[in-house]
């Protein structure tokens, strides 16, 4: 069986983009792969080294958010990144084979970098070593457990791309060891907000959160942008401009014909269209937060679940730094 590494930063809860970018995808791969699924509190770090308490409470929020989401303990492991120190030995080797000027190439760091002024400063002059370093971190998790393949959304190309040139150089110079891993896209690659965002994102204050109630939706779903053109309920629209169909799709309503006809033949005002897709919304993730609450009840579950997902992950890990080592002639006294 191939295996699959992916994983998360902790740094808040899941919402719906996280589910339909990528989670959905993993529930769906995890039956036919060997899934490890990290909590990547270390590269949470790198850019909340200064509030290691909200580090800590997300990663408990985001195990939940696996479980409910239908990440099967069954069927895959979900592990804390910290609690493998090999990955930290793996990413101190990686670092002679990237150069700086690579890593500062790199597009999705360059653009957290200009969002993170706060930290970095207005021109990124004060990135930390830790922060520009993250990919490296990555391809150590990754290659750590010899993934094969990383399912993940657009914005994590640019890692997987490092990851292989990485692993590449690796085996050039000390002979083959490490596995080279593939990206996948999961099939939305990126989720729009209901706001008409390219992305639905805690920054832009668009998201609907996996937990949220279904009050919560239903303010989030009547901000949602309409076909500007339409001025009364009975107005003729386009849907293909709408966010309320874009997400009546996206959760695949299966009203959506009539809704799509509805529409273009201005029976439909989209307070009552967003109405429906906000109980829709809530009918679609109410399985979900039965799972979450189950094991917010179960607090004792959800540390076994990490406990043996980690040692899992921790005894792989460990046999690939064996070859490394050997590799790299540091198995002195192996
Ligand atoms: N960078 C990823 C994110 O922000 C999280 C992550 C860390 C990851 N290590 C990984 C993803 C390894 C896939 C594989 O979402």
């Amino acid at each position: 069986m191939k295996t699959i590494i992916t994983g998360d930063r902790p740094t808040g809860k899941l919402h719906l983009g996280h589910y339909f970018g990528s989670l959905q995808n993993r529930v769906k791969l995890q039956y036919d792969y060997d899934t490890f699924i990290l909590i990547a509190d270390v590269q949470a770090l790198t850019d909340n080294y200064d509030n290691p308490e909200k580090v800590r409470n997300n990663v408990k929020e985001l195990a939940l958010d696996y479980l409910a989401a239908g990440i099967d303990p069954e069927h895959s492991h979900i592990y804390i990144q910290s609690l493998i120190p090999e990955v930290a030995e793996l990413t101190v080797y990686y670092s002679n084979l990237v150069s700086v000027a690579r890593l500062y190439r790199n597009p999705t760091t360059k653009h957290e970098v200009g969002q993170k002024t706060h930290l970095f400063g207005n021109d990124g002059e004060s990135i930390t070593y830790g922060f520009l370093g993250y990919p490296v971190s990555q391809a150590a998790d990754i290659t750590a457990l010899d993934g094969d393949i990383v399912p993940v959304g657009e914005d994590q190309l640019p890692h997987i791309e490092q990851t292989r040139e990485i692993v590449r150089k690796f085996n050039n110079i000390y002979g083959e060891t490490l596995k080279e891993p593939e990206a996948v896209l999961s099939s939305n690659p990126r989720i729009k907000g209901l706001d008409g965002e390219d992305k639905m994102s805690k920054s832009l204050g668009n998201c609907i959160y996996l937990s949220d109630s279904e009050e919560t939706i239903t303010k989030q779903v009547m901000s949602a942008v309409t076909d500007p053109n339409k001025i009364k309920k009975d107005d003729p629209a386009n849907p293909d401009i709408c966010m309320v169909y874009y997400y009546h799709k996206l959760i695949e309503n299966p009203n959506i014909e009539t809704v799509c006809k509805e529409c273009k033949a201005g029976k439909r005002g989209c307070v009552s269209c967003k109405k429906e897709l906000s109980k829709a919304i809530y009918e679609y993730l109410k399985p979900m937060q039965e799972r979450r609450k189950y094991y917010e009840q179960h607090p004792e579950e959800v540390e076994k679940i990490l406990k043996d997902g980690t040692q899992a992950a921790r005894q792989r890990a460990k046999n690939v730094m064996k070859r490394v080592r050997k590799s790299m002639k540091l198995d002195y006294f192996d």
